[in-house]
C-alpha cells in the first residue's frame, strides 16, 4: 500500500515532516526475530502504545548466509515487513549495518567474510568494502522503493553502529554514506553512538545526524548529545528499557515504573525516541551471538529483552506504564489491551532414535581445520584423531565452544570456553574424538569474526598431537530430518535424538519447557526454535503459533549431553528464570 508522498527533513531543531516539526516516537523489532506470521500482529500491537514508527536492523548474514546466495523471502522478507509498518500507518526506521550488534550472531556479518581472517572488518579495506557495497546495494534496492518520498514508510536510515565505540575511519564513513546515496537512498542518514564524546565524535561524518544510545540518566545523555549536535532533533536511537541475558548468568529485568519515569523524562525534553526493544522477540535456530570483553558469554535463545510487549506478544505492565507517559506527550490510541492467554498444557512422549550425529564425513587434515576453514554455517564439528596412549592422561585444547570429548567411544570429559575449562584428564587408549559446538558468535567489540572450532592441535601431556585429524561437519538445522527418517532406539545414552508426536486444535503459541534436558536444540514441525541449555537461565522456549497447526504435529530433539526426561512438557507461561524484584 502506498499513501502520497511526503517529505522528511531534519531542520534546525526539529524532524520535519512536510515542513512541520515532527517527533519520532519509535519501538524496536527485528523481523528475523518474530515469526513472519507474527508481524502485523506485533506491528498493531506496538501501535497501541502511541508509536508513530517502528524500527529495526537489518542482518546481513541472514539474508546471505552463504557468498552471493541472497534470500529476502518469507522470513526474510524485509519489503513486506516495511510493507506491513505503512499498511498501519506507521513509519519506519531502517538500520542495515553492515554491522549491527544486537546480541546477533557475529553482529550480522557473514561468516564466509569474516573467515578472511586478513580482512581489516569495519574498516575502508577494500576488500571489505567491496563486499560491503554489494549487500548495501541489494538491501537498498528493498529500502529505496518504500522511502517517505515515493509514498512509503521509511523516513531515516541509519549508518553503520556505534561505530564510535569501535574505529574512527572516516575514509569507510564516507563510502558507506556514498554506496547508500548513490544507491538512492534520499531520507535523512543518521549515527547512533553512547553519549561519551570520543564515541560520538569516532562514529561521526559530514551527512549523518548524531543520535544516542542510552536508557538512564537522560538529562546528562541529551546534554552531551546535543554538544556534539548542536542542531536539530535530539534523538535516543536506543533507549534501552530491559536488556538481555547470558546463558549461565540471570535473567535481566528492568523496574517498568524506573523505565517509564526515564522516558517520561526523555519526551518531556522534546526528544525523538526508538524504544529498544519494543518486541524483542527470539533467536531463532543459531542466530544468538555472544559477548567477550574478557570472559566468552553466549546468548540465550529468548531475545524477550524484558521488553514492553513479551516474546510471546502479550501486552506487560511495561507496556501499560510506557502507554501512560507516551499519552501525556502524544495521542494514543483508543481501545482495550489484549489480556495474555494460557497456552495450551500437556505433555508429549519423546522416542529416542539414537546418535544423530554422524554427519558428513570430509576426510583426513594434517592438522585440525577451525570451523571457519570448513565453510560458511559450520557450527558442529567432530574432531577425530590417534591418540594411542597407555596410560591415562592430560589434554588441553582451545576450543571454540564447547567440547565432548571421547576415547575409543567412552566419554572422557568436556571442555568449555564460557568457564575457562580448557584441560581435561582422559584416560588411556586409541582414538581420541572431540565433538565441538559453536555456541554463539561474538557481536561486538574486536572478537567479532574470530575462527571457531578447534584452534590449533590439542596438547597431550604438553605435546601437540600430531594427527592427521578425521573430520565431519554435522548440518545442525539438518538435524530435524535426520531425526525424523532415524530408526528408533531401544534407550538414550549421551547424544541422542528424540521425537514425538501431538495434536492440536488450532495453531497455538507453546512453551516448550527445557528444565529435563542438557543442552541441545529442539524443532516443532521443522521450525528450529532454538537451542536450550540445562545452565539457565532460560527454562522454556517460545513456539510461535504460526509453527503449528490443527492436527497432527511433530516435536524433535537433538540432545548432545544428558536427559533425564524423555518426554516434552509444554507450559502455560514461559520461564526466562524471572526473579522477584
Ligand atoms: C548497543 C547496540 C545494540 C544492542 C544494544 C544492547 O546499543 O547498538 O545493537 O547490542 O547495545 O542490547
Amino acid at each position: 500500500m502506498t499513501t502520497p508522498p511526503s517529505r522528511f527533513e531534519i531542520g534546525e531543531r526539529d524532524f520535519l515532516l512536510d515542513g512541520q516539526p515532527h517527533r519520532i516516537i519509535s519501538g524496536a523489532m527485528h523481523y528475523p526475530r518474530v515469526h513472519p506470521d507474527q508481524w502485523r500482529d506485533r506491528i498493531r500491537t506496538a501501535k497501541l502504545m502511541g508509536l508513530n514508527a517502528i524500527e529495526t536492523y537489518v542482518m546481513w548474514n541472514f539474508h546471505e548466509p552463504v557468498r552471493g546466495e541472497w534470500d529476502a523471502s518469507g522470513p526474510r522478507d524485509l519489503g513486506r515487513f516495511l510493507d506491513l509498518i505503512a499498511e498501519e500507518g506507521l513509519h519506519a526506521i531502517v538500520r542495515p549495518g553492515p554491522y549491527v550488534c544486537a546480541e546477533w550472531h557475529n553482529g550480522g556479518l557473514p561468516t564466509w567474510l569474516t573467515a578472511d581472517t586478513d580482512l581489516r572488518l569495519r574498516s575502508s579495506d577494500p576488500r571489505y568494502l567491496e563486499a560491503v557495497t554489494g549487500y548495501l546495494e541489494r538491501v537498498n534496492e528493498i529500502i529505496v522503493p518504500r522511502q517517505i518520498d515515493t509514498g512509503g514508510s521509511v523516513i531515516l536510515v541509519q549508518i553503520e553502529n556505534e561505530y564510535g565505540a569501535y574505529g574512527s575511519d572516516k575514509a569507510y564513513l564516507a563510502e558507506l554514506i556514498r554506496v547508500t546515496r548513490e544507491a538512492g537512498i534520499t531520507v535523512p542518514l543518521t549515527q547512533v553512538d553512547q553519549p561519551i564524546p570520543h564515541m560520538l565524535e569516532g562514529g561521526a561524518h559530514e551527512g549523518l545526524h548524531k543520535t544516542g544510545s542510552f536508557g538512564s540518566r537522560i538529562g546528562e545523555r541529551l546534554a552531551v548529545l546535543r554538544e556534539h549536535q548542536p542542531t536539530g532533533p535530539l534523538m535516543c536511537m536506543e533507549f534501552w528499557c530491559g536488556w538481555f541475558d547470558h546463558w549461565g548468568e540471570k535473567h535481566h529485568t528492568t523496574n517498568f515504573a524506573d523505565s517509564a519515569r526515564d522516558l517520561d523524562e526523555l519526551l518531556s525534553a522534546g526528544a525523538s525516541v526508538n524504544i529498544y526493544m519494543i518486541h524483542g522477540g527470539t533467536n531463532f535456530a543459531l542466530t544468538a551471538g555472544a559477548n567477550d570483553s574478557g570472559r566468552y558469554l553466549p546468548m540465550v535463545t529468548s531475545y524477550d529483552y524484558d521488553s514492553p510487549i513479551s516474546e510471546s506478544g502479550d501486552v506487560t505492565e511495561k507496556f501499560r506504564a510506557f502507554r501512560d507517559v507516551i499519552a501525556k506527550h502524544a495521542p494514543v490510541p483508543a481501545g482495550e489491551l489484549p489480556a495474555p492467554v494460557d497456552a495450551p498444557v500437556f505433555e508429549v512422549a519423546l522416542e529416542p532414535v539414537g546418535d544423530p550425529l554422524t554427519g558428513v564425513d570430509l576426510g583426513e587434515f594434517a592438522a585440525p581445520p577451525t570451523m571457519d576453514e570448513l565453510g560458511p554455517g559450520v557450527a558442529l564439528v567432530s574432531y577425530e584423531t590417534s591418540l594411542g596412549t597407555s596410560r591415562s592422561t592430560t589434554l588441553a585444547a582451545e576450543v571454540r565452544d564447547y567440547a565432548w570429548l571421547s576415547v575409543d567411544d567412552r566419554p572422557a570429559g568436556i571442555l568449555q570456553r564460557t568457564i575457562g575449562d580448557l584441560a581435561t584428564p582422559i584416560p588411556a587408549g586409541d582414538t581420541l574424538r572431540l565433538l565441538v559446538e559453536e555456541t554463539g558468535r561474538v557481536n561486538y567489540d574486536t572478537k567479532i569474526g574470530e575462527p571457531k572450532g578447534l584452534i590449533g592441535a590439542p596438547l597431550v601431556d604438553g605435546e601437540a598431537l600430531p594427527g592427521p585429524w578425521r573430520v565431519r561437519t554435522i548440518d545442525v538445522p539438518g538435524l530435524y530430518d535426520v531425526v525424523m527418517d532415524a530408526a528408533p532406539a531401544p534407550h538414550v545414552a549421551g547424544p541422542a535424538g528424540l521425537r514425538g508426536c501431538f495434536t492440536l486444535d488450532g495453531p497455538a503459541d507453546l512453551f516448550l519447557d527445557t528444565r529435563g534436558w542438557g543442552k541441545g536444540y529442539a524443532w516443532i514441525n521443522g521450525f528450529f526454535l532454538g537451542r536450550y541449555w540445562r545452565r539457565g537461565p532460560q527454562r522454556t522456549l517460545f513456539v510461535p503459533g504460526p509453527a503449528t497447526r490443527a492436527g497432527e504435529n511433530t516435536i524433535a530433539i537433538v540432545e548432545l549431553e544428558a536427559i533425564t526426561q524423555s518426554s516434552a512438557r509444554l507450559l502455560a507461561r514461559p520461564d526466562l528464570g524471572h526473579e522477584v524484584e
